[in-house]
């Protein structure tokens, strides 16, 4: 099938290659065989510049789960911008904000915006460290806390490898990790090493679900981390009002130390969160004793903290999440895409499944020969390790997203996305249409095998 002529694409990606460093400005936007220029969105489609219509699962890397230009949201936004951008003073949305989110996320007696996952996570780590006055935290292998130099590692295999170049070695020293599957490992090794600050995890399991956790490994966590006196770091920059309105802590009944807050929280303007423990986030507090302000606390600064236009922003969104019927609606529709594209592969014996909870989706395609071998079902090869559920070939996960988008579809990251609440069943039915066509030529390409 010829590919559709995408001049103006064309025209822009000559223009990119001679001004943006590394030709676009996200490693997950590289061409494939060009990138994307959306110009336009709308609930849940978006429009290239060549007029190219697209299903989005993708949501503004998962910022939009009210969908694209939702109208209160774009309301609010305006009505911020006559009033000015920004101030670099506190102003009243940021205190109404603030007390949405305490309101919303169970840990949340303290917020302090920022102004992305990123920030947050960094934040988060410093102040852990800072209220116990010990220097590792823990992370678990294949979970992504964003791109800062402590965390830059262990999310894609080979986890044990550098992140990044950049990353002075000695980084690494305070940030053991382990993989989430042995609560005995992790008590003996916070029982074992007397530094250790705080325990850092997604609580969906690796990159919002796509490596689960086994079942009461949070409750679990939380037991242990307590008993051993380290703090509980959630990073719920994906399922902080996602997972429910209270995140994933609400939905799973942990409640953590502190939580990492972005996208979501913004209505799908910059932002983000680090929230808390009342008696944790007295690290942040300035009393007036020199010797404390200077020495005693955790500085943070940040020209864009808590900005009015994405306080505005976050403030329309979250009102709506707070009535849970955004979670609600955007399960259903991620349901149905799990049951409709499970039936494809059903259907058409490809070795594979469609799994992930609450609006994400997430597509294990089986390419190990022995495991095709020794399976009888598709349900034979549902496994939980990081290496497999995050080491798909990258031909296959590259050309899996250039037929789908050549389809009309676009995903997130690997083979996985984020449904919205604003995608209908008539989206959802296209999307399988457009996966199904995405399979029988992966098929034919022989990137994907049948049982
Ligand atoms: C779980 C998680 N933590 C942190 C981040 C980093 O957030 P940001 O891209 O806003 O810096 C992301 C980004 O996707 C994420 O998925």
């Amino acid at each position: 099938m010829p590919l559709p002529a995408k001049p103006k694409t064309e025209e822009y990606f000559q223009r990119a290659s001679r001004v943006l460093a590394g030709k676009v400005g996200h490693d997950l936007r590289a061409p494939n065989p060009l990138p994307l220029y959306i110009e336009r969105g709308v609930g849940g489609r978006k429009w290239d510049v060549d007029g190219n219509e697209y299903i989005d699962f993708l949501g503004g890397n998962g910022a939009l789960l009210l969908g694209h230009a939702h109208p209160d949201v774009a309301a609010a936004i305006q009505k911020a911008l006559a009033l000015g951008t920004h101030f670099g003073s506190d102003h009243p949305l940021h205190i109404e904000w603030a007390e949405l989110v305490q309101r919303l996320i169970p840990c949340a007696e303290r917020v302090r915006f920022v102004n992305s996952g990123t920030e947050a996570t960094l934040l988060a780590l410093r102040v852990a460290r800072a209220h116990k006055r010990k220097n590792k935290i823990l992370r678990f292998d294949g979970h992504f806390h964003g791109w800062h130099d402590d965390v830059v590692h262990g999310y894609n295999p080979p986890f044990e490898a550098d992140g990044s170049l950049g990353v002075p070695p000695r980084v690494r020293e305070n940030m053991p990790a382990l993989p989430a599957d042995d609560l005995n490992r992790i008590d003996d090794f916070l029982a074992t090493d007397g530094d250790v600050a705080g325990v850092i995890i997604e609580p969906s399991g690796g990159s919002w679900g796509r490596v689960p956790l086994p079942p009461n490994f949070l409750s679990g966590l939380r037991e242990i981390t307590a008993r051993c006196g380290v703090l509980l770091i959630f990073d719920e920059v994906v399922t902080g009002f996602r997972f429910s309105p209270g995140g994933a802590q609400q939905l799973y009944g942990v409640t953590p130390d502190l939580t990492c807050l972005a996208k979501i929280i913004a209505g799908g303007m910059p932002g983000g969160a680090m929230v808390g423990r009342a008696d944790v986030m007295t690290i942040f507090d300035i009393t007036g004793d020199p010797e404390h302000d200077r020495y005693q606390r955790v500085t943070h600064l940040g020209t864009f903290n808590a900005a009015p236009v994405s306080a505005a922003a976050g403030i329309a969104a979250l009102t709506h999440v707070a009535t849970g019927e955004p979670t609600a609606r955007a399960d259903a529709a991620a349901a149905r895409l799990r049951a409709s594209w499970e039936a494809v592969l059903d259907r058409l014996g490809i070795a594979g499944y469609v799994y992930g909870p609450s609006s994400t989706f997430h597509v294990y395609f089986e390419t190990d020969s022995e495991r095709l071998r020794a399976a009888s079902s598709r349900h034979d090869l549902e496994t939980r390790e990081p290496l497999r559920l995050k080491g798909l070939p990258g031909a296959l996960t590259s050309a899996y997203q250039r037929l789908l988008r050549e389809n009309g579809v676009d995903v997130m990251s690997s083979t996985s996305g984020v449904v919205s609440a604003a995608h209908t069943d008539a989206d959802i039915d296209e999307a399988t249409a457009a996966f199904e066509k995405t399979v029988l030529a992966l098929r034919d390409e022989g990137l994907l095998q049948t049982l």
